[in-house]
């Protein structure tokens, strides 16, 4: 198995567990949580920060294993990509700085008061991280055929 299969491999993984980890997130969020189901969603919250890293790593390793990164960098479809990940990566800020808010009232066995507001908020972001998500999968085989 040739390096670039391996690295393929491993970003196609990354990028179904980003997806599934936030789909669980937006299943499991409501406005009115349990303790253990608040901590669940941190826990998964955690996977999909870590699964977000190693797409953008693998998608790295793969600029330069496969057509090199001056190939990518002359497509738009490239900078899109890039630019629709960082948007991504940048309101699913709010998310998981709201879940280590509740770390405090879960270490201490108590459910976290959301109010209204955040809770609105934070179902409309992962509603958009989900929506994002689902175009980029085009912009990288539009920058694959160059
Ligand atoms: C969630 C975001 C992403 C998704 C859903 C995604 C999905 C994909 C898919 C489906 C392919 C296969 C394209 C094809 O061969 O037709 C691919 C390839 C690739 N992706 Fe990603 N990707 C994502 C993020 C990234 C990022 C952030 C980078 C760069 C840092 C990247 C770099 C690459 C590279 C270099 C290839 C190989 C293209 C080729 O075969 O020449 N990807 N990605």
């Amino acid at each position: 198995m040739s390096a670039n299969v391996f690295w393929a491999w491993l970003h196609y993984l990354a990028v179904f567990v980003l997806f599934s980890t936030l789909v669980v997130e937006h299943l499991l969020f409501r406005p009115q949580l349990d303790a253990a189901t608040a901590k669940r969603i941190g826990m998964v919250d955690a996977i999909y920060g870590l699964s977000a890293g190693a797409v953008l790593i693998t998608g790295f390793v793969r600029m330069a294993y496969e057509k090199g990164f001056a190939f990518y960098m002359q497509h738009w479809a490239f900078y899109a990509l890039f630019i629709l990940f960082a948007i991504v990566g940048l309101i699913s800020i709010y998310p998981t700085v709201v879940y280590l808010r509740w770390r405090k009232d879960l270490r201490e066995g108590r459910a976290p008061v959301i109010d209204a507001e955040t809770a609105r908020r934070i179902t409309i972001i992962l509603r958009a991280e989900l929506a994002l998500l689902l175009v980029m999968p085009l912009l990288a085989a539009w920058m694959a055929r160059g």
